[in-house]
């Protein structure tokens, strides 16, 4: 699907994507599941374009799950790799389109070199005021809320705060998207139907897109796609359908 196909007024603010299927697109290949990562950053930088071109403003992209640290060592190994070179590859690319990286996740799990390469990437891209692209790196949603929830106690504890001030407002700005809108939609792709613990608390009231397209073969015209489709669906928010429209 082409850009102009997609409504200009009412796209989401914020985008959310579990990237998954490169594994699959690999084996297809008759490849190492390395490959399909590898490729799939060529379909992270067509979506990060994509995104910039349709002024979404922010872009969460689940890169890495603290489950994803079970898999073989040779994997794990691999995608630390991968995801410095890709960093390191792509910083004038994200000056360039004025894009701000970020990271969400427990950033200590990770080598050394990652996470230097990380931070260099955040600071040097920390003035642009394009697209927020956030990364789920080692990121679950449950050791976000309990990440969250231990700091609440923490402060409950010490008496910076009383326990009647914890309402969801507080609680979201406890959170690592602190400051960031719940995003509007979520994309998954690869014909997997599963949240896979990415951002329980702020997914829910999302919109929820499934593809069955391999992540290595999405590009810009799929998220195109999943925003006309989001374009055409009615978000109620436990209210009846009369009462959204009048
Ligand atoms: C998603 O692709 C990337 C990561 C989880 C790091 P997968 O590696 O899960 O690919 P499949 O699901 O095995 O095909
Ligand atoms: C979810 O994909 C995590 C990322 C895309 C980073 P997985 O492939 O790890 O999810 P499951 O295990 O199939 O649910
Ligand atoms: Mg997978």
């Amino acid at each position: 699907m082409t850009i102009d196909l997609v409504n200009k007024i009412g796209i989401p603010r914020h985008v959310a994507v579990i990237m998954d299927g490169n594994g699959r697109w690999a084996q297809k290949h008759g490849n190492e599941r390395i490959f399909g990562h590898r490729q799939g950053v060529e379909s992270v930088r067509s979506i990060v374009e994509g995104a910039g071109e349709l002024g979404v403003e922010y872009l969460t992209l689940y890169a890495f799950s603290t489950e994803n640290w079970d898999r073989p060592k040779e994997e794990v190994n691999a995608l630390m790799a991968l995801l410095v070179d890709a960093v390191v590859q792509e910083i004038d690319n994200l000056n360039e389109k004025n894009v701000k990286m970020l990271v969400i996740g427990n950033l200590c799990c990770f080598p050394t070199e990652v996470e230097s390469k990380l931070t260099e990437a955040i600071q040097s891209t920390s003035k642009n005021t394009g697209l927020k692209l956030i990364l789920g790196l080692s990121y679950s949603g449950r050791w976000d809320i309990l990440e969250a929830v231990k700091k609440i106690s923490l402060e409950v504890k010490i008496g910076g705060i009383e326990v009647a001030d914890v309402d969801e407002k507080f609680f979201s700005n406890c959170l690592s998207t602190s400051g960031i809108p719940d995003p509007e939609l979520l994309i998954r792709t690869s014909g997997e139907f599963r949240i896979s613990n990415f951002l329980l608390w702020q997914l829910a009231y999302s919109e929820f897109y499934f593809s069955n397209i391999l992540w290595p073969d999405f590009r810009k015209e799929n998220l195109f796609e999943a925003i006309v489709d989001f374009q055409n669906r009615e978000r109620r928010f436990g209210k009846t359908s009369e009462q959204i429209r009048s």
